[in-house]
């Protein structure tokens, strides 16, 4: 890859990303993180903002001290104690970089520069603020050959002011001029013009690299960013998972990603190693308590998650119809079709086939009726569901009695009551019969008794939850004695428990009246 070719990863995650609201991470969390940055391949780990707290200090002092493989940045304000400071902390960098700015937008200088310090006018202030700029470049020289330039706000800055500003802080010395939407409110084909029209009209915009540094604040990061990157900037300032102030960050696995799945299009890559990504943003969310949405882009818990009938179907006969990237390319977990009431019939039997479970054509089709009676009540159909619904299938004997309708009243203060409708094989008419009990299922196998005309003995009870969760499959065993102590077993599935322990009887009863056949 040509040096022209390459675009810079810069991860502010443990800078930028740890002013996330509610966020504060420790010092050997930090180190462990930019230890698995360098893993990931970033090109610079912005480490912290040394004179801000003792911490962060330590934190950019100890990461520069350990991390070689990636050029280690502090951040500092345009003022000398600040890239001090900084200069201190990366002392022991093998590459260690100073990124300092100030705010060029007139919104900013405007309200951040005090009247008796910088000039009581725009213009004055103006003139400061970018004799500031130089100065702190200059400064900053004296500690690093590294140096990165932010004009914060540049999304919202007065043009000829920003080339201005531009031109003379690479004058001074910047390698690298940052150009942040601070408050994410470009729009990405202004914020790409922006790009484009520094680089034209910046006579010495040559001799740096321009980078992008985007909000999320409209939700525009990742669109702006590579915007940037096709408009000609070559580095690209990301957090994982898109963590930051705010809305955050343009996110580093989407960003990153985009550009090498589309590089068809934007004609450059990273030298990231995507398959760290989602190991990565795990740690992230980890440590910083921020929760992925199952949703996000390329590490979100559905990225390679299929379930529609349609999409599963496609995505069987070959991944390639509904996915755009390899899970295993970003160190995701396989791609996954989750059964819901939207699976079809195709991704039943090939989950059914997956779990070792040949079933005929009609076979599937009882099966597949039941799924979908049990994929109504759940979110998601679990294997140890399917398992328990091909068991109960197999397990089949002839119905001679058919529990078609099933009511129980019960509470606290009440007497439990059920009311049950049970046909029988032969006969026209289905009995309906009532009774009440102890509890529930007690009432409910009275009913059955009732109905069916016939009086098992309970000889043993149990129920257990299939899988997980309060929308859990309940399977119900319960073992009969009949009059002569002949003992029968029987099961039964449902989301509802008293209706798993009713089938489960009356399966029960199945048995004894095919035994007696
Ligand atoms: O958003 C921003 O402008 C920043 C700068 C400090 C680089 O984070
Ligand atoms: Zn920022």
């Amino acid at each position: 890859m040509s040096a022209e070719e390459k675009v810079i990863v810069f991860d502010t995650t443990l800078r930028d990303g740890e002013q996330a609201a509610g966020t504060r991470l420790g010092v050997r969390e930090k180190l462990e993180l930019a230890v698995q940055l360098a893993r990931l391949g970033v090109d610079v780990i912005e480490a912290g903002f040394p004179i801000s707290s003792p911490l962060d200090f330590e934190s950019v002092q100890l990461i520069a001290k350990e991390i070689s493989t990636a050029t280690i940045c502090a951040l500092s304000r345009a003022v000398e104690k600040d890239i001090d400071s900084a200069g201190a902390a990366l002392k022991k960098a093998k590459r260690g970089r100073i990124h300092t700015g100030l705010g060029i937008s007139d919104i900013h200088i405007a309200s951040k520069f005090k009247d008796d310090k910088y000039g009581k006018t725009l213009e004055a202030k103006k003139d400061k603020a970018l004799d500031m700029g130089v100065k702190a470049v200059k400064r900053a020289k004296e500690y690093t050959g590294d140096v990165e330039f932010y004009c914060e706000d540049s999304g919202r800055a007065d043009r000829d002011y920003l080339y201005k500003v531009v031109e003379a802080v690479i004058a001074a010395g910047a390698t690298t001029v940052n150009i942040p939407d601070t408050t994410g409110y470009s729009i990405p084909e202004q914020y790409g013009k922006l790009i484009a029209d520094i680089i034209k009209n910046v006579p010495n915009s040559k001799k740096a690299v321009f980078s992008v540094h985007c909000h999320d604040d409209l939700g525009m990061s990742v669109a702006n960013t590579l915007a940037g990157v096709a408009n000609g900037a070559r580095q690209i300032e990301c957090t994982i998972n898109g963590v930051g102030e705010r809305a955050g960050n343009a996110s580093l696995e989407e960003s990153i990603m985009a550009i090498r799945t589309r590089k068809d299009f934007f004609k450059v890559d990273t030298g990231i190693n995507a398959k760290e990504l989602y190991k990565t943003s795990r740690m992230v969310s980890e440590m910083l308590g921020i929760f992925v949405p199952p949703n996000k882009a390329i590490v979100g818990a559905n990225a390679f998650a299929h379930s529609s009938g349609i999409h599963v179907d496609g995505f069987l006969k070959n991944p390639l119809t509904y996915e755009i990237i390899r899970p295993e390319d970003v160190g995701s977990p396989k791609s996954a079709v989750v059964l819901t009431a939207r699976t079809g019939r195709h991704g039943l039997k090939h989950r059914l086939g997956e779990l070792g479970y040949e079933v005929s054509d009609t076979e599937l089709e009882t099966i597949y009726q039941r799924f979908l009676d049990v994929a109504d009540k759940k979110t998601e159909v679990f294997d140890e569901d399917i398992a328990a619904l091909v068991g109960d299938e197999r397990r089949s004997v002839e119905q001679t009695f058919e529990l078609q309708y099933l009511h129980v009243a019960c509470g606290t203060g009440t007497l439990p009551t059920a009311s049950v409708k049970v046909k029988t094989k032969g006969k026209d008419t289905p009995i309906i019969a009532a009774a009440c009990g102890d509890g529930p299922v007690d009432a409910a196998y009275e009913a059955i008794r009732i109905a069916t005309g016939l009086s098992p003995k309970v000889d043993h009870y149990s129920i257990k939850a299939v899988t997980g969760g309060k929308d859990a499959l309940g399977e119900a065993t319960v073992k009969v004695l009949d009059e002569d102590g002949v003992r029968f077993t029987g099961r039964g599935i449902s989301t509802d428990i008293i209706e798993a322990s009713a089938k489960a009887y009356v399966d029960a009863i199945n048995r004894m009246a095919a035994a007696k056949i």
